[in-house]
């Protein structure tokens, strides 16, 4: 990643706060050139001890200067943030990136709370697998980013993860398929080991079995070859396999997934509203 990318504020020091100045200083992104805030005192002298970065809880001075500003707070509090930093913002000579983490927010709304008109807008979906630098980032972005901010923002994202821009009317969709989708597997992981645990093996074998079957099947996936085609690879004819997948189809483990997403993106439409 580029040395030269100014200052980085990030408002919101909590989780995915935290995974993204993780993942940026192991890009090797100097520490001092990160300014994150948070209310509480405590949590921000525990990331200033933890990655030698600059802390506080004045996101106006955090915003000062930036190149770009993550806000990673909740939902909830968005847009109140960026109102609060947004005069900051517009002073700036050089352009400052607003880039909101939020569920449900839209570009319209952040837009409607910033004061200046051409200021570059993101809205990412990130997911927590980002904490340990394998996360996935969908990301739409405003009318008025160009194509250096836009490089600049996306690559700071890439230091946690797979980034893979969308029109913002395909974000809830994504919502459901990627922001959420780290839960879906961690339940389908759960039941397997609740399954192997019924079958008689001890639960921490079960657990070893089924965690590392997961993580090595997504190493698969990530190669390119399409699940079916995995799938057929693993189903020999009437073998073991075969018969363990015509269950999980009878059960309607497709039809839950179709619901379960469609479940997912109304929430987030709703959270925008
Ligand atoms: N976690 C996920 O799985 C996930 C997935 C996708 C998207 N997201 C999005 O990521 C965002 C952050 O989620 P999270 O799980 O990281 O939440 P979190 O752990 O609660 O972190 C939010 C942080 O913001 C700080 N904060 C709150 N108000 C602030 C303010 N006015 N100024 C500065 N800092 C403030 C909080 O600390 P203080 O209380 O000390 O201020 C806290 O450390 C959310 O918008 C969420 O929609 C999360």
């Amino acid at each position: 990643m580029s040395s030269d990318l100014g200052k980085i504020a990030v408002i919101g020091g909590g989780n995915i706060g935290e995974a993204l100045i993780a993942g940026l200083l192991k890009a090797g992104v100097e520490p001092t050139s990160i300014f994150a805030t948070n209310r509480s005192p405590e949590r921000s002298s525990e990331l200033a001890q933890r990655y030698g970065i600059l802390t506080g809880s004045d996101n106006v001075e955090a915003v000062t200067d930036a190149s770009m500003c993550f806000l990673c707070v909740k939902p909830a509090q968005i847009l109140e943030v960026i109102e609060e930093v947004s005069d900051t913002v517009a002073r700036h000579d050089e352009s400052t990136a607003i880039v909101s983490m939020a569920a449900g927010i839209t570009l319209a709304a952040i837009e409607g709370a910033v004061s200046a008109a051409g200021t570059p807008l993101f809205r990412v979906m990130p997911n927590t697998p980002m904490l340990v630098g394998r996360g996935v980032h969908v990301v739409a972005s405003s009318r008025f980013v160009d194509e250096e901010k836009r490089a600049q923002v996306l690559g700071v994202l890439a230091a946690t993860g797979r980034v893979v821009e969308v029109p913002e009317r395909l974000i809830d969709a994504a919502t459901a398929v990627s922001g959420s989708g780290p839960a879906y597997f961690f339940l389908l992981t759960e039941a397997l080991v609740d399954a192997g645990v019924s079958l008689g093996l001890p639960r921490d074998v079960a657990q070893e079995l089924a965690a590392a079957t997961a993580s090595g099947a997504g190493e698969m996936l990530m190669e390119g070859t399409s699940p079916a085609q995995l799938r057929h690879a693993v189903c020999s004819p009437a073998g073991t396999t075969v018969a363990a997948v015509r269950e999980l189809e009878e059960s309607g483990l497709r039809g839950a997934l179709y619901r379960a997403t469609e479940a997912a993106a109304a929430r987030s439409a709703e959270l925008g509203e």
